[in-house]
């Protein structure tokens, strides 16, 4: 992006100092929050942030939070600094500000992206009246290892379904604006490949051929800046043994070179202190070159660039003109965002005094969590229940709990406005009494009598809710788990429970998919509820009295046992597939089948949706060809065959039979949420292109290659039945 000459004359002006001062961001000390979250590392206290704002030496702070205080240390660098430059104030604003909404996986589950971006719009509003307007979100991570505690900030293991959440999150914060008030800068991270860590282990190596690396785990970020991000976030892993935030072939090559990206990179927290760590740079000096001259633009927190920047440039071993070019980009981001014009933008107490989140977002945070809780499993069509009539006993540690709702990344959750799961469902009983409520066990620990109680309970229940899983802090960053399960005191709550013989429903809580073993896999119905925020007590109600048909679908797929990781959906068919004909030597665990519990796009409805066969055609007419250069639509009929008005997600699946580099048993192309009231039918159809097919080919280029396919149009991965069509050569 081009400066405006007022700009390019302000940057004619800056000292060295004054222009390294714009490359480096640091923990907002001068506002609340900032110091809850952030690890110290170098860290300035207040008053050494606010005299090297007045110097003219920072070019943006995070997550601190505030109208006022933020509008205090903007004047300092408006009205007091040589320059007057204004500050960016960005955060971690992931899933929502003070009214949360599900965590990214769970409102993944929704497969609609359009939920996502009312839910970035409304997270923009709430933090814009609180003195930012940058946030580090949309995280875009692919995500096949469970294990990683991260899995949760992004929207799983598809990289079709993960392009749509992106540009969709990224359009949602920034609005159709981004002068105004109310629009949030966004930034896709963690680029790239952080998903990828070896194991799940957070902060590990990955290892990845480049077509994997093209194929799977950069297109979201190409979504995100076509939907018009402007800066982007270098992650800390390494890739094939450079890492992220120190390389040149990505940063540049790929993102400048190839992408033609205009904003600036900001880098993780220390990610460029941190290559010394790697074994990447021999010492902070030689980090902060490699890391500034790779790409990155500014310096998140470390505070390198500041020190040895200057010492780089006088040795010639940083040109000017590449501290130039950086500084160039951050100004032009602050520009775009209308900041030299309105530098107190997003800084005004009397809006964010006059905010009520209660009244704005609360029905969206409700509709969003309703839509992202996936019923797993029903049997007996036990839900919905009916909301008198029946003795319900809710157990379990996050029966009552409201310190484990948010889920991750929820720096500035409003905990007033959550409605937990007994409120939730009182509320929503004919009789709030007729609802016991018993703790059961911890979340990690049993309670001394809590099983007793809890089975007792049971015996006098026709139902028993069982709010069971994932304790909060076992989600997210650094949180990898080697054992993806309920938590040990939980399941034993749950074998004692569903010793009694009551019906069981599991109201399971977790930030990534979960291996479900014992009385929890056997239990009678399942709802995974994901972490769902604010609203999900109701959100939840809704869903257990059938106020809402469940409509999600899973984004990850939930394993036999933790010991399959990492498991996802679009996996290579290897020369020895496990085939009822193959003898005991092909790819197979002794243990279990090699399958998913449930799989990618799994979840079940109050209805019964119906899928006709396959029909393809073009131009009208019947076929089985696409051309080169055509179209090929596929269709289907779908009937709603229940007694409830419902939506079902239909998928559409190819697998490309032969390619110069093997191909996936099946890939996600395009997604549908259709409504239907019971009885009524319709046709769905979807227009499939070549460039849908296309890969990283053995060649290196990206292109599809004439062939026979297989297509699906299905409720989930592993179902529905196949028709064929060839792509014809050009
Ligand atoms: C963290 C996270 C990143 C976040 C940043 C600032 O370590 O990796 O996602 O935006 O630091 O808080």
């Amino acid at each position: 992006m081009r400066l405006d000459d007022r700009l390019e004359a302000l940057l004619a002006r800056m000292t060295l100092e004054e222009k390294i001062g714009q490359l480096g961001i640091f923990a907002d000390m001068l506002r609340p929050f900032a110091a809850d979250v952030n690890p110290e590392m170098n860290e300035l206290n207040a008053g050494e942030l606010r005299e090297q704002i007045r110097a003219g030496r920072v070019g943006a702070v995070f997550n601190g939070v505030g109208a006022v205080q933020g509008r205090e240390s903007q004047r300092i660098a408006v009205e007091e600094s040589r320059l007057g430059i204004p500050l960016l104030m960005g955060a971690d604003v992931i899933h929502g500000m003070r009214t949360v909404f599900p965590i990214p996986l769970g409102e993944a589950a929704s497969f609609e992206p359009e939920l996502a971006e009312r839910t970035a719009r409304a997270a923009a509003i709430e933090a814009t009246a609180s003195g930012l307007h940058w946030t580090f979100a949309p995280t875009l991570d692919i995500a096949r290892d469970q294990r990683w505690g991260r899995v949760a900030e992004a929207a799983g293991e598809d990289v079709v379904l993960g392009n749509a959440f992106a540009a969709a999150r990224v359009r949602g914060f920034q609005g159709s604006d981004l002068t105004a008030n109310d629009s949030m800068l966004a930034t896709p991270k963690h680029f790239a490949g952080y998903g990828a860590v070896m194991g799940g282990l957070d902060y590990n190596s990955v290892e990845m051929s480049e077509g994997t690396l093209r194929d799977v785990h950069l297109p979201p970020f190409k979504a995100a800046l076509d939907a018009g991000a402007l800066t982007v976030m270098s992650a800390f892993n390494d890739i094939n043994g450079v890492p992220a935030s120190a390389h040149d072939g990505l940063l540049t090559g790929l993102l400048r070179g190839e992408w033609g990206f205009k904003g600036f990179v900001v880098s993780d927290y220390t990610a460029d202190f941190e290559l010394v760590a790697h074994g990447f740079a021999g010492d902070e000096r030689e980090a902060t070159k490699l890391s500034f001259t790779a790409g990155v633009d500014m310096s998140m927190q470390s505070g390198l660039y500041a020190a040895h920047l200057p010492d780089l440039v006088a040795s010639g071993e940083v040109p000017m003109d590449v501290i130039d070019q950086g500084v160039r980009r951050v100004l032009a981001v602050k520009q775009a965002i209308g900041l030299f014009d309105n530098p107190y933008r997003s800084l005004d107490p009397e809006v964010e005094a006059a905010l009520d989140p209660q009244a704005l977002h609360f029905d969206l945070a409700r509709d969003a969590a309703r839509r992202s809780i996936v019923l797993l499993k029903n049997d007996d069509d036990l839900l919905p229940l009916r909301k008198s009539g029946q003795k319900l006993a809710l157990i379990g540690p996050y029966a009552r709990d409201r310190d484990n709702i948010e889920g991750c990344w929820t720096l500035f959750g409003d905990t007033r406005l959550h409605v937990n799961l007994e409120d939730g469902l009182r509320a929503a009983l004919e009789d709030g009494d007729a609802l016991d409520v018993v703790d059961g066990s911890g979340m990690e620990d049993a309670i001394d009598g809590g099983i007793d109680a809890a089975v007792e309970a049971a015996r006098k229940a026709d139902v028993v809710l069982l709010a069971i899983g994932e304790p909060q802090g076992y989600s997210g960053e650094a949180q990898s788990r080697t054992r993806i399960v309920v938590p040990a005191a939980q399941q034993a709550l749950a074998d004692a429970v569903a010793a009694t013989g009551t019906p069981v429903v599991v109201l399971l809580r977790h930030g990534r998919a979960l291996a479900l073993h014992g009385a929890v896999r056997d239990a009678q119905a399942i709802l995974a509820t994901w972490f769902l925020g604010t609203a999900t007590g109701t959100a939840v109600a809704d869903v257990l009295f059938g106020d809402y048909n469940p409509s999600a679908r899973l984004p990850v797929s939930f394993p036999r046992d933790s010991g399959q990781q990492p498991l996802y959906y679009n996996r290579q068919r290897t020369g020895r597939p496990e085939l009822p004909t193959m003898s005991e030597f092909k790819s197979r665990w002794r243990e279990m089948p090699h399958s998913a519990l449930y799989p990618f796009g799994h979840g079940l409805s109050y209805t019964r949706f119906v899928y006709g066969d396959v029909e393809l055609s073009s131009d009208g007419a019947s076929a089985d060809t696409l051309d080169w250069d055509g179209t090929l639509t596929v269709s289907v009929t779908l009937r709603n065959d229940g007694s409830r008005f419902g939506e079902e997600v239909v998928q559409l699946y190819i697998h490309d039979r032969v390619g110069s580099r093997v191909r996936p048993i099946r890939e996600l192309k395009d997604f549908r949420k259709v409504a239907l009231a019971p009885g009524e039918h319709t046709t769905v159809s979807f227009t499939l292109r070549r460039d849908q097919l296309a890969f990283t080919t053995r060649s290196g280029a990206f292109a599809a290659e004439p062939g026979l396919f297989d297509v699906w149009i299905a409720p989930d991965s592993e179902a529905g039945t196949a028709a064929q069509f060839t792509l014809a050569r050009a």
